[in-house]
This record gives C-alpha cells, structure tokens and sequence, in this order.
C-alpha cells in the first residue's frame, strides 16, 4: 500500500549545511544558520502532522574536532536558539529536552538547558530531544556506568532505561540528509529496529515536501521486527 505515515518518534540526522554553504560561496557557519530554519521548520510540520517525538542530532561528541571557528559558531547559535526558538516552542506545546553529556559544556549552556527544560515540563502535544554533545556510544558507556555504580545487573531492560533516551520509545523512522549513508555515532541502542530514509536533500533545503516525501517511503516499509513477513501483517477482516 502507498500511503504516508506518521511516524510516533522520527529521529533526524541534519547533514548537510556545510555543502550547502561553501556551494554558495559562503561560511559553513552561514550553513548552519539555514539549518536552523529548517529545524525551525520541521518543528512545525512535526506538529502538523502529530508525530510525537522528534529527536535531532545537532552537535556530536565527535563534531569538537571541527576548526575552532566552527565549533565557536555552532555555540553561539544554540545560544540563540535558546533565547530565540524556546519561547514559541513552549507557546506550541513542545516539550524540550536536551540529550548528551552535559560535563565540559560551558556552565551557561547547561543553564539554558535546565531552564528550557523546566519551562516546557508540562507540554504535552510534542518532545523535542535536541542531542547536544552526543554519541551513541558515550551514551551505552554512561548507562553501563551507572548501572555498575549502582549495583544493577546489566539487562536489556535496565541498560535501555538508564540511557539517555528512555523518556521515549524507540525511533520509528530515521532520515538523514544530505546523501550519506551512516548512522554516525547516533542512537546506536535505539535504531535496532528503525527504519531509515536517505534524503539526497542538504538539511538547508529540507522542507515539507521532502518531510513528506520520507514518510511516504516509511509508509511503503514492511516492519517485521524479526518476524516472517506473513506473522507480521495483519490478518485479513473475516466476513460476517
Ligand atoms: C551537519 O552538517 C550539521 C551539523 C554538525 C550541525 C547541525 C546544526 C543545525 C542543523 C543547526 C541547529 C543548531 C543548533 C546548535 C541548535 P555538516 O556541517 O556536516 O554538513 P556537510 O556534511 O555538508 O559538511
């Protein structure tokens, strides 16, 4: 069947702004900025579209390595996000969250994280998980940590409830952007089962029709979690 889906939880990986800055000739930064928009953007067609969690990958554990400029750049435009967007976002019901280790991270950051967090606790129409200074696998290492500090043995269950994500169900859909086709270091736990759209689009450009051109292929996957294909679908209505 052909139809768009709505995901419960879409998980997205903004590649892109780079590439589409330096192809006009401007600062990776000024990509950056645009990919801002575009989150801005995808936001409010999330909500249009009732989909209940939206995770973003906005900054990796592996991303410091980018020149001094760039990194700086990146800082000071979540600094602005968080002044600029956390207002409308509280106004549009989002609930914010922001997922990654907070140690290292400059102590006014971590402020305006705890603040939009507890200004936007009570939302319920949709969460943003905003993965800031993440990595799948500082995230599995964090839990395993605690797990062992606290004396629990390691299960599925415990291990998966000690992660950075467990206010949320799994992704249902993945999208990456910009043409590569990687996880990089994003929710290594979380994807065991996630189905995953490669957009050719750089995040700059993303919009609703390339949202919805992705929820149109998620809606033509088969998902089986390790079934056969004839367990997994559901069984024909019986006539009366
Ligand atoms: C990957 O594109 C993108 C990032 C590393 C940053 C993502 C940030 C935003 C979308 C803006 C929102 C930002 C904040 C801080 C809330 P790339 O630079 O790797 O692109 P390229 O592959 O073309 O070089």
């Amino acid at each position: 069947m052909t139809r768009p889906a709505v995901p419960g939880h879409l998980a997205i990986v903004m590649d892109g702004n780079g590439r589409w800055a330096t192809r006009r000739f401007l600062p990776r930064l000024a990509g950056h900025r645009q990919g801002l928009e575009a989150l801005r953007r995808c936001v409010g067609a999330s909500l249009e579209r009732g989909i209940g969690v939206l995770t973003v990958f906005a900054f990796s554990s592996e991303n410091w390595q980018r020149p001094g400029e760039e990194v700086s750049g990146l800082m000071e435009l979540l600094g602005v996000a968080l002044r600029k967007e956390v207002p409308a976002l509280r106004e549009q019901g989002v609930q914010i969250h922001f997922v990654g280790d907070r140690a290292g991270l400059a102590r006014a950051m971590v402020e305006g994280f705890e603040q939009a967090e507890l200004d936007t606790a009570d939302n319920q129409r949709m969460v943003l998980n905003v993965c800031f200074n993440y990595g799948g696998r500082w995230d599995m290492v964090q839990a395993a940590q605690r797990l062992l500090a606290s004396g629990v043995d390691p299960t599925e269950e415990t291990l998966a409830g000690a992660l950075s994500l467990a206010h949320v169900p799994d992704p249902d859909l993945l999208i990456r952007t910009g043409g590569d086709q990687r996880v990089s270091n994003f929710l290594l736990w979380q994807l065991a089962y996630t189905e995953m759209v490669f957009s050719e689009t750089l995040w700059p450009d993303f919009d609703e029709r390339a949202l919805d051109a992705a929820l149109l292929e998620f809606g033509q996957r088969e998902r089986r979690f390790g079934r056969t294909a004839e367990q997994a679908r559901p069984a024909p209505a019986r006539a009366a």
